[in-house]
């Protein structure tokens, strides 16, 4: 059986989708189709863990991510799981700048040492990111005009059903990018040309930022490290375009073209 985490968010809800096998989805609040767990709650995650062979791992980038991700891997090795598939980000390393690279670096080496297979997923910018960044036809960052090779999640949930389902993914890490390194000046074009709607981006000091998505209600902890990784960005450090998508799912990696077309009506 596999078990699927974070199954309310972003990923998780586009993953349990397309899944065609059986799996037990794991949520705060109960549903009838789920299993209820917290993070926080070693003791649920015991219970929902209990004959699981296979896990996909995710949570939020909170501050206490690092920990609730490090004691579910002792608990999945503890239950005997076998392969863990672990949504991380693009250029997770231990001595980067960005706090958020370093929890992911640091699960990732607590999974390889527990001896569980595993497969890191390692998507760069999300694109249905811009779905609650957009309001009134703009958006803002600190970004510049960096280019960002910036991938969908339609193509991240692909790649985890493939790895919880597929032989041939254990012990592999997948950078996953979209086909092509676009600007956020590019992505206002492109969404204004498919939305026949001007849709304007502006770039914004680092500062100003912070301040907006704390005024939105984000921790500082996140706002912080939300700014880290917009700065990691600006440095043009995400512009690599890799085969990642390809290499797990079999197809090509969808385009800014294709998400501004098929999520117009969420645009709209
Ligand atoms: N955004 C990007 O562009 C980007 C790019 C690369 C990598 N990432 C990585 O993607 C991850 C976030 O993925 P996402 O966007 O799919 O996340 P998300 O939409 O924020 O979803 C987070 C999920 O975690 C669950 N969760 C949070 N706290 C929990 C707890 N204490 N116990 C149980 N479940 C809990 C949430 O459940 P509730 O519904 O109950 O809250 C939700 O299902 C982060 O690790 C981030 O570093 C993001």
């Amino acid at each position: 059986m596999i078990l699927i985490t974070g199954a309310t968010g972003t990923i998780g809800s586009a993953l349990t989708k397309i899944l065609t096998v059986p799996y037990r989805a794991m949520t705060r609040t109960a549903t009838h189709n789920s299993i209820q767990a917290d993070f926080n709650n070693p003791a649920s995650i015991e219970k929902a863990l209990q004959g699981i062979e296979k896990v996909f791992l995710l949570t939020n980038s909170s501050e206490q991510a690092e920990n609730q991700q490090i004691t579910f891997v002792e608990l999945a090795k503890k239950a005997g799981v076998k392969h863990i598939v672990k949504l991380s980000q693009w250029a997770a390393d231990k001595d980067s700048p960005v706090r958020f690279l370093r929890y992911h670096a640091a699960v990732e080496e607590k999974i390889r040492e527990s001896g569980m297979t595993y497969t890191f997923l390692r998507p760069n910018l999300f694109m249905q990111g811009l779905l609650s960044f957009i309001q009134q036809g703009k958006f803002f960052a600190a970004v510049g005009n960096a280019r960002i090779s910036t991938v969908d999640i339609r193509d991240i949930a692909d790649a985890a059903a493939a790895a919880l389902t597929q032989p041939g993914h254990e012990n592999k890490t997948y950078n996953l990018t979209g086909p092509e390194a676009i600007t956020h000046y590019q992505m206002a074009e492109t969404l204004s040309k498919v939305l026949n709607k001007n849709i304007t981006f502006t770039d914004v000091p680092p500062a100003a930022m912070r301040a907006a998505v704390i005024q939105a209600g984000f921790p500082e902890w996140q706002a912080d490290g939300l700014i880290e990784d917009y700065a990691h960005y600006a440095k043009e450090e995400a512009a690599t375009i890799t085969p990642g998508v390809l290499e797990a799912t079999g197809h090509a990696a969808r385009s800014f073209a294709t998400f501004a077309q098929d999520y117009a009506p969420a645009f709209l």
